[in-house]
């Protein structure tokens, strides 16, 4: 179900960053969400991006940061350029696939925009009065979204910041002689994800209490073309061909069955099937290395297969 919502603000907060302040029309209070929350923007007819919501202060409103990067997709630059206050569009209900757990202590770790669903989470964890701490790191101040709202705000001292042109390279350190009862939650590019991640490892953080979210797949990443191969549909005898230049989603969709999916990128998870035999090719970012390597499920966004054939059950 979409949600018709109105750009009610449009704000350069840091650069090359906006902060869009989103209503509805009448006013009237907007869903719920919890921190680490994202939603869908329909940009405009082809193109839909996730954005996590940041605090905004008022249940009648969303706030929402956008950077616009030369290495994207494309959809955060028309938000820079196409959509202006006044402008109406459509968002789909709050879903949160970086959800906070219950520990002793979080560490929260942002790298640039990664800082949105970071925000909710301090926000949260501060009014809950629970115990974190927050790592921001940036290529330097100018672009560090809402760096003066965390400077003024209640947690200020939980935070430290990290600008790479001043020589402030995050210290993995801070990962060392974690109890076993704190989380760590990571949020911003591939590369700076898997740098984080690595680091936990080698400190012995158990893969179940480091969460994270990545902020886009970098552009290197697999388009979900490849080997040809086929998809058969439990429970019946329906064989697919997946073309060496479509993704299975595409084949799926071709041969009338839907799948839901939301980024196409392999990032939220939405579009992910069952797989009963077969291998898959796992070209995400959404599972983990476990789930990977139970070889169980598959997000035909983005992945292929190993085997010729990938029997998957599909509720359609
Ligand atoms: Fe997002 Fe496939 S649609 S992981």
């Amino acid at each position: 179900m979409t949600i018709d919502v109105k750009i009610i603000q449009k704000e350069t907060i840091a650069d090359r960053i906006v902060q869009l302040v989103l209503a509805r029309p009448n006013g009237r209070d907007l869903p719920p969400f919890e921190p680490g929350a994202h939603v869908d923007v329909h940009i405009d007819q082809s193109t839909v991006r996730q954005y996590s919501l940041v605090p905004s202060g008022s249940a009648a409103h969303y706030a929402i940061a956008v950077l616009d990067d030369p290495n994207g997709r494309g959809g955060s630059s028309k938000v820079h350029r196409n959509l202006q206050v006044g402008d109406g569009v459509q968002i789909s209900e709050p879903r949160n696939r970086f959800p906070l757990e219950e520990a002793e202590h979080s560490i929260l770790i942002a790298g640039g925009i990664g800082i949105t669903p970071i925000l909710a989470m301090a926000d949260s964890l501060s009014r809950q009065r629970l115990s974190f701490e927050l790592h921001y790191c940036c290529r330097a101040q100018r672009n560090a979204a809402f760096y003066t709202v965390i400077r003024q705000s209640p947690w200020a001292a939980n935070t430290r910041f990290y600008f790479d042109e001043e020589s402030q390279q995050f210290d993995p350190s801070v990962l060392a002689n974690a109890s076993e009862h704190t989380r760590m939650y990571v949020c911003g590019p591939e590369g700076f994800i898997q740098y984080v991640r690595d680091n936990a490892a080698r400190h012995g953080w158990p893969e179940h209490r480091v969460h994270y979210e990545l902020f886009q797949k970098s552009a290197a990443d697999g388009t979900g073309h490849g080997q040809r191969f086929q998809l058969h549909i439990d429970g019946t005898d329906q064989v697919i061909d997946v073309e060496a230049s479509e993704t299975a989603l595409e084949a799926l969709s071709r041969s009338g069955i839907d799948v839901p999916c939301s980024c196409e990128q392999g990032i939220c998870g939405t579009c992910v099937l069952a797989v009963v035999e077969g291998l898959p090719d796992h070209q995400d970012m959404f599972l983990t290395d476990s789930e990977k390597q139970a070889n169980n499920q598959f997000t035909p966004c983005c992945s292929r297969a190993l085997t010729p054939v990938l029997t998957i059950k599909c509720d359609t």
